[in-house]
């Protein structure tokens, strides 16, 4: 698969867990994030906007960690802008994260 610029993203979500509960998690994300969560992000490999952030709260940082994890992001790659809104987000609420 052709590398992506979003690929080179590498965020550190290893301790987000600890600081947060996922519901606390999902309840600061901004509501446009948290629209539709049972509907696929990922069409490719149908993947749920909720399983993906669940991927992200377990600590994937990064597309690779996503994909490995859940398999988002695994097939054109038509998700990854949507992908990296909510690992941006996300960075922003971990505190561990400066
Ligand atoms: S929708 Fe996720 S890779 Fe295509």
């Amino acid at each position: 698969m052709r590398p992506h610029r979003f690929d080179s993203i590498q965020y550190d979500f290893s301790q987000l867990a600890n600081q947060l509960t996922f519901d606390e998690l999902m309840a600061q994300l901004p509501e446009i994030l948290t629209r539709d969560l049972n509907d696929n992000l990922c069409v490719c490999n149908s993947i749920a906007k909720k399983r993906v952030i669940q991927a992200m709260y377990e600590g994937a940082g990064s597309m690779a960690q996503i994909r490995e994890a859940c398999m988002a992001g695994d097939g054109t790659g038509c998700c990854k802008l949507q992908l990296k809104h909510l690992l941006d987000a996300i960075q922003k609420i971990d505190k561990s994260n400066p």
